[in-house]
């Protein structure tokens, strides 16, 4: 079996940061989203993977080689514009050819793994697809089934205002060769109303077309990352889950509590780090307080200041602001400091 990722797209919902950095290598916990989702497809035991980009390849590339190609077979597939999911699939075909595959949403991140949906679906001779569904609290944001009378799929609406159920569709699909099909023909697929290829047209095509598609529910947690507030409950989930978090630098005059990493290179003086929490290689935190749920990413440097639940990406400083940051995330290479004429402020230059 192989897998397709999708780590193109827009990121209009993760603006300004995503002007410059693609989305799929914001890091959750000092991991970048794109590597769970690579580590998820490696440990259901497959090895070829597709990665689908739109204008980002050195990027990816750079991220990806530097990790050794995370010891799986990485093939980069264009998708010329992000014109919608479907046709991530529709560009993927001569990368797939004939194979059973895994198309995983690059944004999207599972607790639980796939290995046994992977197997099994490898062995099934019946259906041609497997959905995997969960329970939300909006289900306007997503892709939504509908059952029928036996309880059977027979269509999904696509962010609908007035959603059936409050189950979504999660992005991470199954598919056999025959979802090429719906690129083909008379009735092939066309794009919506909002210009886009999709993925819910897809999976309508193979319903309306006889080909059986299976749902399970997923137990666990699952995120859709698309939102900076899923991008902080998803690290808070990372990090309540991690556990004997490793301090390989000294620390001076400094209360560390709860699980707590500090990576090599870093100086900790007179500090207070409250755990879950994980302080990437070669920062500096002086006279600090870090609270729960927070990544300091590398090369960083935080001084007299509070900082709690947040994201703070590599190279930034974070320079004797009077306020605690919290629920926030900081771009690569930020400067916070607090002007101390008036009028009062908080600057990032
Ligand atoms: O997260 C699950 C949901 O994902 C499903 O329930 C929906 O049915 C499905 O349409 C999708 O909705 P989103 O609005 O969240 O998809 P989004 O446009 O954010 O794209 C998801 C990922 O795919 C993201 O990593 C960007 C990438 N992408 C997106 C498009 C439209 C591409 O690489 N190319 C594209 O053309």
């Amino acid at each position: 079996m192989k897998a397709i990722i999708t780590a193109g797209g827009k990121g209009t919902r993760l603006r300004p940061l995503t002007f410059t950095n693609n989305k799929h290598l914001i890091p959750i916990a000092n991991k970048p989203i794109l590597e769970y989702a690579i580590d998820t497809i490696k440990n259901a035991g497959i090895e070829d993977i597709g990665i689908i980009y739109n204008d980002n390849l050195q990027e990816l590339k750079d991220f990806i080689e530097q990790n050794n190609n995370f010891g799986v077979n990485i093939t980069y597939i264009h998708q010329l514009s992000p014109i919608g999911l479907a046709d991530c699939v529709r560009v993927s075909k001569d990368f797939i050819k004939d194979s059973k595959f895994i198309m995983f949403l690059g944004d999207n991140m599972l607790a639980s793994d796939i290995k046994d949906l992977k197997e099994s679906f490898e062995k099934d001779t019946v259906n041609h697809s497997y959905l995997l569904l969960t329970k939300v609290d909006d289900p306007q944001r997503f892709g939504v089934p509908i059952f029928g009378k036996n309880k059977e799929l027979i269509g999904i609406e696509e962010k609908p205002k007035n959603p059936k159920t409050d189950l979504a569709v999660v992005g991470i699909y199954f598919y056999d060769h025959h979802v090429f099909e719906a690129f083909e023909g008379k009735d092939k697929i066309t794009p919506s109303k909002r210009g886009e290829l999709e993925i819910s047209d897809l999976h309508q095509y193979l319903i309306d077309h006889g080909y059986k598609i299976n749902t399970y529910n997923v137990t666990g947690w699952w995120k859709d990352t698309g939102k900076i507030n899923d991008l902080l409950l998803a690290q808070r989930l990372i990090l309540e889950k991690h556990h004997k978090f490793k301090i390989e630098s000294p620390i001076k005059d400094t209360v560390i509590e709860g699980d707590v990493e500090i990576k090599k290179g870093c100086r900790i003086e007179n500090s207070f780090i409250r755990g879950p929490a994980t302080i990437g290689a070669n920062s500096e935190i002086i006279s600090s307080y870090i609270g729960p749920f927070s990544s300091i990413g590398n090369e960083c440097v935080v001084t007299g200041s509070e900082i709690e639940n947040s994201i703070i990406l590599d190279y930034s400083s974070i320079i004797d602001v009077g306020y605690r940051i919290d629920s926030s995330l900081v771009g690569k290479n930020s400067r916070i400091t607090k002007k101390n004429r008036v009028p009062k402020s908080l600057s990032t230059k």
